[in-house]
């Protein structure tokens, strides 16, 4: 057990064998220990775990964040119990743990797999401090409904963005030697489809069907799979009539068989016994009965596998070797995590919390961000030397706690800096800065504070209104119907419209909002999600011209609710709309034949596009691409194509824009979305200058599942474009040839 230092194969050996020596020593209750987790927050103190720790019959514990507790919890089960199995400690560290990066819907918005991967390494090595091994994120469920509150733990909308950005994530946490001081577990969540929960509701219904499972919700899981993530989490939804913690097909047909997966699978928060409440099963027993079956290697905080699988087992009901397969892969993460060498934590031994690369990873996180949905004449940025005073205003100018975000369990809001004083003490010298928060709180109604907000903006320069959702609106459990700007924040706006004063607004939110009602009342809008300990800075940086805004919108924003879902990547119908098409409800004769109006895919009360599309983000340089080629027309099956374009910034100005490159598969056996996003890239550009963009595409990042279910390509007729956004035009075609 101890030649731990020979080659990578045969350490992998090494654990193998390791697992299973064990395995052969530990008794029927020992195994259930294992695959069991306690919550071990506050009131759960060490005492109340210790006779579990010492019998061996705990094999994880969540939610203990003191480094003395989390010791002395591996230490009863290291030094107390038969076997000194140490603990998986978990923790939802989703998106920073004492410094918090952008909400991961904001990181995605930075399409920068590096600031992502960045962000989860701090996250890694602060939550190391405190004993935790094991993180609940990534959260990779593709959602296309912004109502859903957990739209903001996601990385938004697209297959390839959501994969590349987990894939990033995944490593920041895990890093390539898991074992390593300050790298933790991973878990890839929410296994599968919870993000397209019925209108939204958390919690709520799905229903996937087969090829769309595959085709969309599957495939970032597969990424971050292949990429060696330790364990997923299964969802609390019921996926087509099984609900996820019970669902064999996902869990073992596509997991395990198809993709080899080795790691382990936990269950959601007393997802099992919550089985029966889905009206899946009688009781607590038979709920682990399907969950075990289905592959749930871990129970997270219930006690239906510790109350119930030992009888199942004697009954003959669970098979020993399910048990031993799920003990073994439980058993196998600890060993690669070093865990029985090194148990214990100092965090002497790890950098000092919120250090300076700690804050400058936040600041360039939430700096690219940022997305500046529209700026009319260029009123951004704004000019210090010509503004004598400004008016900051409205909740969440000021608001330390607001501007994290959801999931920050142990976010430290000390840290944070405000806009309000990122603004101060960027231009407070030169400029009369006055701030009025005008609104208690997002979802404050209008109160005489608005006729102060009204008249200091009459009398500034410009306004800055920092607009949005407090954090409570969205995460877990806290969807909305409506996703306009909550209280009478509009008519805030429209308030200070009246002044005739150059108004920008920053809105802080935690999804894309349907922003109708008030867009064409400021000249600029930066979008900047809930951007973490220094969103301050970085916005008060774009706000003045240091930085030019580079984010691009990772999700789509529809005008208003009924459109919803809206995505860039929907299919054609057999009657897409165009403008010569549609009709508008206030323009119809009633008595019309209905033939009459347009007839095809809209909506007679709103303008089929979205407000903002999918990729969308503007700068302060302005780009234009040109002359897209491909290396050849024709491409065989296996090859390679070379697509390029020439991207110019005719500006003064230095900036950073996102190309991105989308695919059209023209005719297929199953139909194929009217744009697919098949690569991007970050491309800094001087004033003045032309760079020619490559993207390098293989006919293998065609291939789709088809009627069978199985992956392919196909030959064919294919449409390409690359542009700003997926609503770029600039489109040629290539085929693939051959077999
Ligand atoms: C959430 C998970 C989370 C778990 C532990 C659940 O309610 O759905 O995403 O990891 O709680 O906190």
């Amino acid at each position: 057990m101890s030649n731990s230092t020979a080659t990578p194969l045969n350490e992998q050996r090494t654990v193998q064998q390791r697992v299973a020596a064990l395995l052969e020593q530990m008794t029927l209750a020992e195994k259930i220990g294992q695959m069991s987790q306690r919550n071990a927050s506050e009131g759960y103190a060490p005492e109340y775990l210790a006779d579990g720790l010492r019998a061996g019959v705990i094999g994880s514990v969540l939610n203990v964040v003191d480094v003395d507790s989390v010791n002395e919890l591996q230490r009863l089960a290291v030094e107390e119990s038969r076997l000194g199995i140490p603990l998986m400690v978990g923790r939802d560290v989703i998106h920073g743990f004492k410094t918090i990066m952008p909400i991961p819907l904001g990181q995605a918005a930075t399409w920068n797999p590096d600031v992502v991967r960045d962000g989860a390494r701090v996250a890694a090595m602060e939550a190391a401090t405190a004993g935790i091994n094991w993180t609940f994120a990534p959260m990779i469920d593709i959602s296309r409904d912004p109502r859903w509150g957990r739209i903001a733990e996601s990385l938004g909308e697209c297959v390839l963005l959501t994969s590349e950005l987990a894939v990033a994530m995944v490593e920041g946490f895990q890093t390539d030697d898991l074992a390593a001081t300050g790298s933790i577990a991973a878990c890839a969540k929410h296994f599968a489809g919870y993000g397209t929960v019925e209108s939204g509701r958390d919690y709520a219904t799905t229903n996937i069907p087969e090829t769309k499972l595959r085709n969309v919700y599957l495939r970032p899981f597969n990424a971050a799979v292949d990429a060696g993530v330790a364990t997923l989490m299964t969802s609390f939804s019921d996926l087509n009539g099984i609900p996820a913690t019970a669902n064999d097909f996902i869990l073992r047909q596509v997991l395990r068989e198809e993709w080899g997966f080795d790691g382990f699978v936990v269950s959601d928060w007393d997802s099992i016994r919550q089985l029966q409440i889905h009206g899946l099963t009688a009781n607590d027993k038979d709920s682990a009965f399907e969950a075990v079956a289905a592959g749930v290697d871990m129970e997270m905080a219930g006690d239906a596998y510790s109350k119930h699988l030992e009888e199942l087992v004697m009954e003959e009901r669970v098979d020993m070797d399910v048990i031993d397969q799920a003990v073994a892969s439980i058993l196998r993460a600890k060993f690669q995590l070093g865990l029985f060498e090194n148990p214990y934590t100092d965090p002497a031994k790890l950098p000092a919390i919120a250090n300076e690369n700690a804050m400058q990873t936040a600041r360039q996180a939430a700096l690219e961000s940022v997305v500046m949905l529209k700026n009319d004449n260029d009123v951004l940025p704004l000019a210090i030397s010509s503004l004598e005073s400004v008016a900051v205003i409205g909740p969440l100018a000021d608001a330390p706690y607001q501007q994290l975000g959801t999931w920050i369990f142990d976010g430290d809001i000390d840290l944070s800096v405000t806009p309000m004083h990122a603004i101060h003490s960027l231009i407070g010298r030169d400029v009369d800065v006055r701030y009025v928060r005008a609104m208690e709180n997002s979802r404050s109604k209008v109160s005489p504070s608005f006729d102060e907000a009204v008249e200091v903006a009459a009398g500034s320069d410009a306004v800055i209104l920092f607009l949005g959702e407090e954090s409570i609106l969205s995460g877990e459990a806290h969807s909305r119907a409506d996703i306009s700007l909550p209280g009478d924040q509009a008519e805030l706006v429209r308030r200070i419209r009246a002044t005739g004063k150059p108004v920008v607004a920053v809105i802080l939110a935690g999804r894309p909002l349907t922003l109708t009602n008030m867009v064409d009342e400021v000249d600029a809008i930066l979008f900047a999600w809930h951007p973490g300990s220094m969103g301050g800075p970085a916005i008060a940086d774009l706000l003045f011209g240091i930085e030019s805004p580079s984010g691009k919108l990772p999700a789509t924003f529809p005008r208003m609710v009924g459109q919803i879902p809206i995505y860039y990547s929907q299919k054609n119908s057999g009657k897409p709309p165009s403008w010569d098409k549609i009709a508008h409800i206030d323009d119809i004769d009633s008595r019309a034949p209905q033939t009459s109006l347009g007839m095809s895919a809209f909506h007679l009360d709103t303008p089929f596009t979205p407000l903002f599309p999918f990729g969308h983000g503007l700068s302060y340089a302005r780009f234009d691409y040109q002359n897209l080629w491909t290396s050849a027309r024709e491409v065989k099956f296996g090859g390679t194509l070379t697509i390029g374009v020439d991207l110019s910034n005719h500006s003064e100005v230095a900036a950073v824009e996102v190309v991105q490159l989308y695919v059209r598969d023209v005719v297929a056996s199953v139909t194929r979305p009217v744009k697919e996003l098949k690569g991007f890239r970050r491309v800094q550009l001087e004033p003045g200058q032309t760079v020619c963009v490559e993207f390098e595409l293989h006919t293998d990042d065609l291939s789709f599942y088809g009627r069978d279910m199985r992956k392919t390509v196909e030959a064919g007729e294919f449409h390409v474009w690359i542009g700003g956004s997926s609503a770029t035009e600039l489109r040629t075609e290539f085929w693939i040839v051959g077999e």
